[in-house]
């Protein structure tokens, strides 16, 4: 599914937003690791990541051709600074759902990046045809579950052991969700 828009940020400099494309492979696959470098809340860590440029370049290439999914990129000044996407569930009685993801290296937080980027996945949901978008958030990612109430997402359950961190042990997940319709 397609998308492009120009954003200005809080910074007043411009952003693009766009779909990743093959030829993004080593700077998507640079912002998936750094991410992992610099939170403890998303699921992995950056020395598990099992794939390499060829994979992500094919990874992109999918993503790009399939009808109801998205992979977006954030572009400042020519490098991608976070990505974010929507992901079906598969078969016919889940066909309504969809899952969403986002990470923006640390350097760009604070800035609009991630609103942006949850708008725009949200509308490509919408296009989509999906009814429910999904996600999961570390119960203590202020920063990450105040964006996601902003934007309409409400809570319906949480898993006091949802992630069990090298740092910290477990981590609770708050399962959030937005009606598209
Ligand atoms: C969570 C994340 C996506 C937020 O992105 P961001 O670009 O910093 O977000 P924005 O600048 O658009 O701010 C969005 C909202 O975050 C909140 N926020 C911003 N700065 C904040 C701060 N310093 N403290 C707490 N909340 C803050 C605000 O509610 C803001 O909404 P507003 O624009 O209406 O004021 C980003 O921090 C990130 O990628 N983190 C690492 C990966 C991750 O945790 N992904 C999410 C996994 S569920």
């Amino acid at each position: 599914m397609e998308y492009t828009k120009n954003i200005i940020l809080k910074n007043a400099r411009q952003c693009l937003l766009r779909n990743a494309v093959g030829e993004d492979a080593r700077e998507v696959l640079n912002v998936f690791l750094r991410t992992r470098e610099q939170t403890d809340f998303l699921s992995s860590y950056k020395d598990e990541a099992a794939f390499d440029e060829a994979f992500e370049q094919q990874f992109l290439r999918d993503k790009a051709r399939a009808e109801r999914e998205a992979f977006l990129c954030a572009v400042m000044d020519g490098h991608i600074v976070g990505t974010a996407g929507v992901e079906g569930k598969g078969g016919s009685k889940v066909r309504h759902r969809a899952e969403f993801g986002i990470a923006i290296d640390q350097n760009f937080w604070g800035l609009g990046i991630g609103r942006a980027l949850t708008a725009a996945c949200i509308e490509c949901a919408k296009n989509a045809g999906y009814v429910q978008l999904e996600l999961e958030v570390v119960s203590d990612h202020s920063r990450a579950v105040s964006l996601y109430e902003r934007m309409g997402f409400v809570e319906f359950g949480r898993n006091p052991r949802g992630f069990c961190s090298r740092c910290k042990d477990w981590q609770e997940l708050i399962s959030m969700r937005l009606e598209l319709n």
